[in-house]
């Protein structure tokens, strides 16, 4: 098994992926960490306990980290999210309680105690939370197995500005350290995730589950789907943060290139978007594995296999 710690900021989509981990015996997740993002940091680490439960995970543990961005002020996406960064489905007030721990201290923790190489970083949200364990013990870049994070975007334009994606505008400066920080990262940009669409086929099949998990999906997609349906005129929406997960324990289902990301943070048309030298024309370091295809049908095969092992 591989052990990860998701850091994320629930919405929808992160709730998929958390549901996908959880439901996964290739993988141990230590803990789930929360960010501000789509919603404020109360609402997301709320959000985070709620979908443990719904997987049947009361035991796991959810830690709260940065209410906001390092330098920026929070941008949020209730556009998107809904008031609530979950709305949807009707789940239950949790019982499970946060815990004292904050994340960060959490992340630094556990990098220390794990075996070195061992731990996967997850990061589903703005990359707040991991830019300060990098800021405050840099020594641990090196036992950090992997960060896999969706974010940026390149050939299929930005998300929340015409050159931006959401998690990479909303925290620039958190992404630009992350990408300094020698830690091996892949990236899951809108590039891949704006192929991996819910149609009301693949909705259908979670409907078939006739378990709670599946109808809270289906509840979930459908509010989520709503807004990015009408915007992108596609079938379905794009399922952006379950592919980090998916990658995680199926890499061969996507395929990239070894090549250097900067993010911008200093210009006002490009804030937050994600610079790719796909084609070498730099002699810049090439600091990330950068994903460009997926295979979709493999990903929805696998997301739905499992989400329906769950109650
Ligand atoms: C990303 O932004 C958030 O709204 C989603 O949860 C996803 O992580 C997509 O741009
Ligand atoms: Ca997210």
């Amino acid at each position: 098994t591989r052990k990860i710690i998701i850091d994320t900021d629930p919405g929808q989509d992160d709730a998929l992926a958390i549901l996908l981990a959880f439901a996964s015996p290739e993988l141990e997740v230590l803990g789930v960490t929360v960010v501000a993002g789509n919603v404020s940091l109360a609402l997301t680490e709320l959000n985070a306990r709620k979908i443990c439960e719904l997987a049947g995970r009361p035991d796991a543990r959810v830690f709260a980290g940065a209410d906001r961005p390092l330098m920026r002020p929070l941008v949020t996406a209730e556009h998107v999210h809904g008031k609530t960064g979950l709305d949807g489905p009707d789940l239950p007030e949790p019982a499970m309680l946060l815990q004292d721990k904050h994340a960060v201290d959490f992340i630094i923790e556990t990098l220390r105690k794990e075996e070195t190489g061992s731990v996967t970083l997850c990061a589903l949200g703005p990359l707040t939370n991991i830019a300060q364990v990098l800021i405050r013990a840099p020594e641990l870049a090196p036992r950090i197995q992997e960060i896999v994070l969706m974010g940026g975007g390149f050939f299929e334009g930005g998300n929340i500005t015409p050159t931006a994606e959401f998690n990479i505008y909303v925290d620039p400066h958190a992404a630009q350290i992350v990408l300094r920080s020698g830690v091996p990262v892949v990236i899951l940009p809108l590039d891949v995730t704006h192929k991996t669409l819910t149609t009301a086929k693949r909705i259908e099949r979670f409907r078939a589950m006739g378990t709670k998990a599946g109808d809270a999906s289906v509840a979930l997609l459908e509010f989520f789907e709503r807004f990015d349906e009408e915007k992108y005129g596609r079938d379905g929406g794009p399922l952006h943060d379950p592919n980090v997960i998916a990658y995680v324990m199926k890499p061969e289902l996507y395929r990239g290139r070894h090549c250097n990301v900067v993010v911008d943070a200093t210009n006002d048309l490009t804030l937050g978007m994600t610079v790719v030298d796909w084609w070498g024309v730099t002699d810049r370091p090439k600091n990330a594995l950068y994903i460009r295809h997926v295979d979709d049908e493999g990903f929805f095969d696998l997301l739905t296999e499992r989400v329906a092992r769950l109650p």
